[in-house]
């Protein structure tokens, strides 16, 4: 009986997605028989029914492409804005996936996309998802599709402030996207040779980080990059943030929301300028922002994102639904919903990566 697939892509845009899209619909398509149909702009296309077609050479051409063909959108099925109002659709997505047929829904997305997939599974729908992020905060993956590419863009930025740090006697404070994880500032920062790395796991103290920068000016060093995630937040933040808790201060945000929480971006305004006064030394902030999810894919995320697409492809073959594609070296694992939906993977304070950078005399604001 030939198999009826469909696909979307959900959450903030990746390298790689575009890849992975190929990789699952040339294994469907090509190698197993089956037909592959697209709904655009990730939740929202499946719940308005909006398509796109997919067996007729729209896979070509697109290995290279940055972003997603079929558009994404953060929206949710049990809570999609339709005419003003926050309304739970999962019951019109349900009613297409069945009229259009299908056998299993592909999901392409990140934290939030594996919540929202597991919702649908358990209102009866085959679904399969794909690890997509820049952020690599996904759970129970190696590493996500989009990371490695985002991590080559931040370093090559950090490499390149070098030249006004050195040149002005500068400080310059780098900020990188990661959302609520620390794992692009960590990689760039080790990469890039930044002096200082600030993680939303290792709440900094600016005046650590000001007396490691006045101990490199004392040492001829009168310059330094400091590389700061978005959620990198001081010790002084984090309290407040727990005495907002304490006050059981209802959080604005949706847990299930695939949606960034505000990165306030005068949090790097601000601790720049704290740098300053307390160090001398001019500061200047670059904010790397969508530049970092943009343009073609690496290499490396062209081979992640064609493995996990083409081992959905298998499960779909076998039967298997309800998992997460992950990556587990060079293989790949089939991950229930189950245990991933809803967790986070943030950076684990002793990992490695955290250990070697102090070996070479990093920073890390505590
Ligand atoms: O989750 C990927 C990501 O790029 C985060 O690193 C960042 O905080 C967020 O998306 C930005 O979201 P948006 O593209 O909706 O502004």
């Amino acid at each position: 009986m030939t198999k009826y697939i469909g696909i979307l892509t959900a959450g903030g845009d990746s390298p790689g997605l575009n890849a992975a899209i190929r990789g699952v619909g040339k294994a469907v398509v090509g190698h197993y028989g089956m037909h592959l149909v697209g709904f655009r702009d990730g939740f929202r296309g499946l719940m308005e029914n909006r398509t796109a077609p997919l067996e007729g050479g729209q896979l070509s051409g697109i290995l290279t492409l940055g972003g997603t063909i079929l558009g994404t959108s953060r929206d949710k099925p049990h809570k999609m804005p339709v005419g003003g109002k926050i309304k739970d659709m999962t019951g019109v997505i349900v009613e297409n996936y069945h009229a259009h047929g299908l056998d299993c829904l592909v999901c392409l997305g990140g934290g939030g996309t594996q919540k929202n997939a597991l919702r649908l599974k358990e209102a009866g729908l085959n679904i399969i998802t794909l690890p997509k992020t820049i952020d690599n905060d996904v759970a129970m993956t190696d590493i996500t599709f989009g990371f490695d590419t985002a991590l080559g863009i931040a370093t090559e930025a950090v490499d390149r402030l070098h030249s006004t740090a050195h040149s002005h006697h500068r400080i310059i404070v780098v900020e990188i996207m990661g959302h609520r994880a620390g794992w692009l500032a960590l990689g760039a920062g080790i990469a890039g040779g930044a002096d200082v790395i600030l993680i939303p796991e290792i709440p900094y103290d600016v005046d650590s980080v000001a007396a490691a920068i006045k101990r490199r000016s004392r040492g001829g060093k009168p310059f330094s990059i400091v590389a700061v995630a978005e959620g990198a937040i001081s010790v002084q933040e984090q309290a407040r943030q727990a005495a907002l808790e304490n006050k059981k201060v209802k959080k604005a945000k949706d847990a299930d929301v695939e949606e960034p929480e505000i990165i306030y971006a005068d949090r790097t305004i601000k601790l720049a300028q704290q740098l300053e006064a307390l160090t001398g030394l001019e500061a200047r902030i670059t904010i790397l922002g969508h530049l970092q999810r943009g343009g073609a894919p690496s290499a490396a995320d062209r081979i992640l994102s064609t493995r996990l697409g083409t081992a959905a492809a298998d499960l779909i073959a076998e039967g298997r639904y309800g998992f997460m594609v992950a990556a587990r070296g060079e293989a790949t694992e089939a991950v229930p919903l189950e245990d991933v939906a809803g967790k986070v993977k943030t950076v684990p304070i002793d990992h490695p990566w955290v250990e070697s950078a102090r070996r070479v005399e990093t920073n890390f604001g505590d």
